[in-house]
C-alpha cells in the first residue's frame, strides 16, 4: 500500500518535461487568511507563512529552470482591508525586502517590484531601490513582486504615457499598437505569463496581469498558499504541459 502511494508521489516528478517549461509563471498567493483561521491564528500569521513559502517556491522554480515568476503580494484594492491587516502586510513587506539576502542566499535571483509607487511609504520605496539594485545582475530567475499592483491601473498608466506622446507630437495615433501598450506596462522587460496558478479554491483573475494574460493557461487548486509545496508546483506544470496552446490559431 505504502509502496503504491510512494510510487504515485514520485510519478509527478518523473512526468515533468524539463524541455517544455513555462518561461513565465504568475501566482496569485491566495488563502493566507483561511490558512490562519483554520489554526486559530491572526490573518497576519497566514501572510507571514505565505512569505516563507514564496521564498522556497522561488528557489524551487529557479532550480527547475523557470525564468520569470510574478507573484501578487498586494493589490491596489487591498488598501480597503482592515487598517491593522494592511499595516501588518506593509511591515512584512519591509522586513522581507530588508532581509532579501536570506531570500536570494547564494542563488542567482533578480528581484523586481512591479506596481504603483503611489501611497507606498518612503521606507518601502527605499528598500525596493536597494533590493532591485543589489540583485540587478542576477539572471537565473527574476522574481517580480506585484506590490500595490492593479491590472486596470497599469493599463490606464500605459495609455496615459502614450497620450502624452501624442500630445507632444512624438507619437502619431497610427503608430499606437499592442506592442506600444505592452512596452509601457510595468512588465515591459519580460514575456507574457504562460501559466497562472491560483491556489485556495477561487477561480478568478482579481485584476492580476489583465493585459498580459490574454493567452495564459490557468491552474486552480484548493490548497491554501501557505501549504503550497514544490510538489504542487510540479503537479501544476505537468498539467500545463498537457495543454495544447493555440493562441487563437488551430
Ligand atoms: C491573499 O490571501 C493574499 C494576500 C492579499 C497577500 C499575499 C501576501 C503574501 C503571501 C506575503 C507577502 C509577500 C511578500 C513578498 C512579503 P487572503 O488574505 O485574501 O486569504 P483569504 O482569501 O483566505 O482570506
Amino acid at each position: 500500500m505504502f509502496g503504491i502511494f510512494k510510487k504515485k508521489q514520485e510519478d509527478v516528478f518523473e512526468q515533468l518535461d524539463t524541455n517544455n517549461l513555462p518561461v513565465h509563471i504568475g501566482i496569485i498567493m491566495d488563502g493566507n487568511g483561511r490558512w490562519a483561521k483554520k489554526r486559530g491564528l491572526p490573518r497576519s500569521a497566514g501572510h507571514t507563512m505565505g512569505a516563507k513559502v514564496l521564498e522556497q517556491i522561488t528557489r524551487d522554480a529557479g532550480h527547475l529552470g523557470i525564468k520569470y515568476l510574478t507573484v501578487y503580494a498586494f493589490s491596489t484594492e487591498n488598501w480597503s482591508r482592515p487598517a491593522e491587516e494592511v499595516k501588518a502586510l506593509m511591515k512584512l513587506m519591509v522586513e522581507y525586502l530588508d532581509d532579501y539576502r536570506r531570500l536570494i542566499g547564494d542563488e542567482d535571483i533578480c528581484v523586481r517590484i512591479i506596481g504603483s509607487k503611489e501611497g507606498l511609504s518612503e521606507e518601502i520605496l527605499e528598500k525596493i531601490k536597494i533590493v532591485e539594485d543589489a540583485t540587478k545582475n542576477n539572471s537565473a530567475i527574476t522574481l517580480n513582486i506585484a506590490l500595490n499592483y492593479g491590472g486596470r491601473d497599469e493599463i490606464v498608466k500605459s495609455v496615459k504615457k502614450i497620450a502624452e506622446g501624442v500630445k507632444d507630437g512624438s507619437i502619431s495615433v497610427d503608430e499606437i499598437d499592442e506592442k506600444m501598450i505592452s512596452d509601457n506596462l510595468y512588465t515591459n522587460y519580460m514575456p507574457d505569463p504562460d501559466f497562472i496558478i491560483r491556489p485556495s479554491g477561487e477561480q478568478r483573475l482579481s485584476n492580476f496581469l489583465l493585459w498580459q494574460s490574454a493567452y495564459s493557461e490557468f491552474w486552480y487548486s484548493d490548497i491554501n498558499w501557505p501549504d503550497f509545496t514544490k510538489k504542487d508546483l510540479i503537479r501544476a506544470i505537468v498539467d500545463y504541459q498537457k495543454r495544447n496552446r493555440r493562441f487563437g490559431g488551430v
